[in-house]
């Protein structure tokens, strides 16, 4: 990574192109969120329908009143306390944001990331940008430019590689254009840490719906079925499901015997650790064959709440072609 690669980043940016970056949450794939058609190749690229909305990336929490109609008191203790970093507020939206990225909705999706590159690479082109995780609709979000490469490599012009995610889960993603406050999505950020700074309670609202993505049941999915139990079980339905001949591959703590055939991928038992592996150890299990997999999820608590969510959610049933 040098100057030179973040100058490129920004010629792209400018006309209108795509560029791959790294943020502390996944990897990001980037658009000039000025620019509707330069915002509709991300839609292209992921084959994301144009109806689902985009989170704007900025440089600084000066810049909320650029993107934002109203910004409330709350939006802006959060953003002092949390940012940079893995959280997003939605916010009714100015006229710059256009509906190429909040997909026709009266509200935005802004956040200012954490990574050193993400930074410089906002400051350096100075506006928003537009982003969603660099990954195909309805896949695992890369944690890693090699992920990146391996999902979009032929769409983008430019990857940026700030190696490893440091949190491996999206931003949490909080709702303040609501008359109540709500999380909309667990993430890098714990519920219990934005409730003691708002001094109140955020209860989760499950959007579902096609506009809200990431609340779609069978999102963030890996090919392989995943099927979740206490972690007591994770052996016997091990080896129930290798008896069918499914090949398994059992996520999480070392059952007493694995089943002939099972593979074994360790996961870290701390939330947070847990986090930063999740998606890079789905992929493993994808690259390696397995039809599916055991796991066990942590408790709904501090980081072990977006963990929890994410499991749940690739453990739902799937249409085919998802
Ligand atoms: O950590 C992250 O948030 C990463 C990095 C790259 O910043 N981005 C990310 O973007 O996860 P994406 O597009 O994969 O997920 C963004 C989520 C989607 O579920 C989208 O529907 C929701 O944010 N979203 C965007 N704008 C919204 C809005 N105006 N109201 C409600 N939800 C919104
Ligand atoms: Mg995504």
């Amino acid at each position: 990574m040098s100057a030179a690669d973040l100058d490129r980043a920004v010629e792209v940016l400018r006309q209108g192109g795509l560029v791959a970056f790294p943020t502390e949450t996944v990897y990001g794939l980037g658009a000039d969120a000025g620019n509707e058609l330069a915002v509709r190749r991300i839609f292209a690229a992921k084959g994301r329908p144009s109806t689902h909305p985009l989170i704007v990336h900025l440089t600084d929490a000066a810049a909320l009143d650029d993107w934002a109609q109203e910004v409330p008191s709350s939006a802006r203790r959060l953003a002092e306390a949390f940012w940079p970093g893995p959280l997003t507020l939605v916010l009714p939206r100015s006229e710059r944001a256009s509906d190429a990225v909040t997909g026709g909705q009266p509200t935005v999706a802004l956040r200012v990331p954490a990574h050193p590159l993400a930074l410089e690479l906002l400051a350096r082109f100075g506006g928003g940008v537009a982003a969603p995780s660099a990954n195909r609709f309805g896949g695992v979000s890369p944690t890693t430019a090699a992920h990146v490469r391996q999902d979009l490599g032929g769409e983008v012009d430019l990857v940026l590689d700030g190696g490893p995610c440091a949190v491996g889960v999206e931003s949490t993603i909080v709702d303040l254009a609501s008359p109540e406050p709500a999380l909309l999505r667990p993430g890098g950020v714990a519920r219990e840490e934005l409730e003691r700074v708002l001094g109140r309670s955020l209860p989760l609202r499950a959007q579902g719906g096609p506009r809200v993505p990431g609340t779609l049941p069978s999102h963030y999915a890996p090919r392989a079925g995943l099927v979740l139990v206490a972690p007591s079980e994770l052996g016997a339905r091990a080896l129930a499901l290798a008896l069918q001949g499914r090949k398994v591959a059992v996520m999480g703590e070392l059952p007493g015997r694995l089943p002939a055939g099972a593979g074994h991928f360790p996961v870290p038992s701390d939330p947070a650790a847990f986090a930063r592996a999740l998606y890079a150890t789905l992929r493993q299990i994808d690259e390696a064959g397995f039809e599916v997999i055991v796991a066990a999820t942590p408790s709904p608590e501090g980081l072990g709440l977006a963990v929890h969510d994410r499991l749940t959610r690739a453990s739902a049933p799937r249409k085919p072609e998802d």
